[in-house]
């Protein structure tokens, strides 16, 4: 089917073009991913910033969906949550938090699956599928449901937290458990949906995923009114940070913002091909093949947007850095303790990299570290025990445990 009118897709690798789109998302000439890319006239300022609340759909002028009416939940305009308390330990003045777990399923997914999915219906889909980490089936489960369409979701078994299963189970999605790691999950979907059948991948190498993403930089843009020095999030499969940076690059090459933020992509120590490539100063990454960390959702040892990545980090002069798990578990409770904000483990690793980075970042510096998912969804990760809490069985019990708190 056509691309929208003036939008095209352009392979990241070779730079060719095309108006329609291609099967499996890559470049008939050379393999590489493509992106959505607008060609010719370019959004106004006005066109994309005009008055209103903030959301995805608000940024419908840069979006490569016209026509259809949006299969949307509400999703976008999440708060930009200014630091209380972390900013003193971590020597960052403005330090703000954008809370992506206050999306309809709780994570940033559903910035990409609202605009994917009306892309879907747009293209008369009717099965979805995509491999997950428990966030990106939570998702598609629910915008699926939402627009009357089946979802397939494939996710490593035992290796997803429970209520983001839960949520799929409840959308009504088929989930079929993979043994091995998500990319192992990964892979079988892509050759699922390469047998034909009419399978829709749903995974961030689908460009319409990117392309709802980056409203995540618009939104920061809008509610900041400026460009922040530095954006700091978590990288899994890489399409999150590749979206936020090709946000961030629009508004610049449209002339709408005078610079870019420096993206800092944060993994977990024993899951981190792409910042072992940005160390190393490699132009690939190398897999890791069994990935492990206490942050399931971005538990990925072969990142299918690296290359995307790997731009946004150099080209931005922004950077990488390797979070232990300790770092990442203590990083979540005080994110929760300290700021009233709950997430989940792997949301909590920008916050975790914040130590790393002090020397790099001035005091004059304004940095966003995105958290992309609400802690309500991993719980299992969270130490504690019902049966020490303190039990008031009458009043005395409780005057006492009072006066000894
Ligand atoms: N944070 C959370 C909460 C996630 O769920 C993910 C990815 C990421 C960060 C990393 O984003 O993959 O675009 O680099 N979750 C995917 C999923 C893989 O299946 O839910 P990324």
């Amino acid at each position: 089917m056509r691309l929208a009118e003036g939008w095209r897709l352009r392979c990241i690798g070779c730079g060719s073009t095309r108006r329609r789109e291609t099967d499996s998302f890559t470049c008939p000439r050379c393999g590489e991913l493509t992106e959505l890319v607008l060609e010719g006239s370019r959004p106004e300022r006005e066109d994309i910033f005009r008055a209103g609340d903030i959301s995805v759909w608000k940024y419908g002028s840069a979006l490569p969906v016209k026509g259809a009416k949006p299969v949307t939940l509400g999703e976008g305009g999440t708060p930009l949550v200014k630091s209380a308390r972390l900013s003193e330990s971590t020597g960052i003045d403005e330090l703000y938090f954008k809370n992506e777990g206050q999306n309809p399923t709780g994570s940033f997914k559903d910035r990409g699956m609202t605009v994917a999915v009306t892309r879907a219906v747009q293209l008369g889909a009717r099965v979805l599928i995509c491999a997950s980490t428990g966030n990106t089936s939570a998702s598609l489960a629910a915008y699926s449901a939402r627009a009357g369409l089946s979802a397939v979701v494939l996710v490593p078994s035992g290796k997803v937290a429970t209520g983001k299963l839960v949520q799929a189970v409840s959308h009504g999605a088929t989930i079929v458990r993979v043994s091995g790691n998500f990319d192992r999950a990964f892979e079988l979907t892509l050759r699922a949906a390469g047998k034909g059948g009419g399978l829709y991948v749903m995974n961030s190498i689908n460009p319409y995923r990117i392309e709802g993403q980056k409203t995540v930089a618009y939104e920061i843009y809008e509610q900041l009114g400026s460009v922040p020095d530095y954006v700091v999030m978590p990288v899994g499969n890489a399409g999150n940070i590749s979206a936020a940076w090709k946000g961030f690059k629009e508004l610049r090459d449209w002339g709408i913002a005078d610079r870019v933020p420096g993206m800092i992509g944060v993994q977990a120590s024993g899951a981190s091909p792409i910042a072992r490539a940005v160390e190393s100063g490699a132009d690939r990454v190398v897999p890791v093949r069994r990935p492990s960390t206490v942050a399931s959702a971005i538990r990925i040892g072969k990142p299918v947007s690296w290359r995307k990545a790997l731009n946004a980090i150099r080209e931005s002069g922004g950077g990488a850095v390797t979070v232990t798990d300790e770092q990442i578990t203590r990083a979540r409770s005080e994110l929760a303790s300290k700021e009233g904000i709950f997430v989940e483990s792997a949301s909590a690793a920008p916050v975790a990299a914040l130590g790393a980075l002090k020397g790099r970042m001035g005091k004059g510096d304004v940095v966003v570290c995105i958290v992309t998912g609400h802690g309500l969804k991993e719980q299992e990760t969270i130490q504690w025990n019902t049966e020490r809490l303190p039990l008031a069985r009458n009043w005395e019990e409780l005057a006492r445990t009072l006066r000894e708190h």
